[in-house]
C-alpha cells in the first residue's frame, strides 16, 4: 500500500502541509512518496493519491491543474483526497469553502474522496518584490495561518478512505 502526496507551492506553506500529512500517514504505517509537483511524479505506481495545491489569485497553481489534467485516467481510478494552502481559508467569514478548490474541481472529472481548505502563510520576505506590493495594496492579512494539528488530525480522518 503506498501513497503519494504531491503538492505545488510557491512560497513554502503548501509543502510543510504536505510534510504533516505524510509524516503522519507514515505513522499509520502507510508507505508515502512525498513530491513537488515541479519534479513530475508518476501517480501510477501508488495505490492512491494527496493532492495538494497552493492558491494564487483565486486559482490553484498551474503546475497542479496541468498534472491533474495529464494522470487524469490515473487519478480517477484509484482515491484521491485534495487539499488547498490559502491565506483565505483562516478567515472565519469563509466557512471552510475556496473559491479555488471549488473552481479546480469543477473543471476536472475527479471525484475525491475528501477536500480540504488549509490556511497557510503570508510571509512577506518569502514571495518576489512585485508580489508584494499587490498583497499590500490589497491590505491581505500577514502572518503563519498554519494549523499543522489540524493537518494531522485530517490525515488521520482519511487514512482509512485512501487505504481501503
Ligand atoms: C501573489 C499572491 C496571490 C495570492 N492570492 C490569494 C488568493 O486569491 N486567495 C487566497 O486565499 N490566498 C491568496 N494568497 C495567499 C496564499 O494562498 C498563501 O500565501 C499560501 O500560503 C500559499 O501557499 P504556498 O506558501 O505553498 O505558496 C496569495 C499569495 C500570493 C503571494
Amino acid at each position: 500500500m503506498s501513497v503519494l502526496v504531491a503538492y505545488a507551492t510557491h512560497s513554502g506553506a503548501t509543502r510543510t502541509l504536505a510534510e504533516t500529512l505524510a509524516a503522519t500517514l507514515e505513522e499509520r504505517g502507510v508507505a508515502v512518496e512525498l513530491a513537488d509537483l515541479q519534479e513530475g511524479p508518476d501517480p501510477a505506481g501508488h495505490d492512491a493519491v494527496v493532492l495538494g495545491s497552493a492558491v494564487r489569485a483565486e486559482s490553484f497553481e498551474k503546475t497542479a491543474v496541468n498534472w491533474a489534467k495529464t494522470h487524469l485516467d490515473v487519478l480517477v481510478s484509484r482515491p484521491l483526497a485534495v487539499f488547498s494552502c490559502s491565506g483565505s481559508a483562516s478567515d472565519p467569514a469563509k466557512g471552510g469553502k475556496q473559491k479555488a478548490t471549488d473552481a479546480f474541481l469543477g473543471s476536472l472529472p475527479l471525484r475525491p474522496v475528501a477536500v480540504k481548505n488549509f490556511p497557510g502563510w503570508v510571509l512577506m520576505e518569502r514571495i518576489p518584490v512585485h508580489e508584494r506590493m499587490l498583497l499590500k495594496s490589497l491590505r491581505t492579512p500577514t502572518g503563519d495561518f498554519r494549523d499543522l494539528s489540524a493537518v494531522a488530525a485530517w490525515a488521520r480522518e482519511i487514512a482509512p478512505q485512501l487505504t481501503r
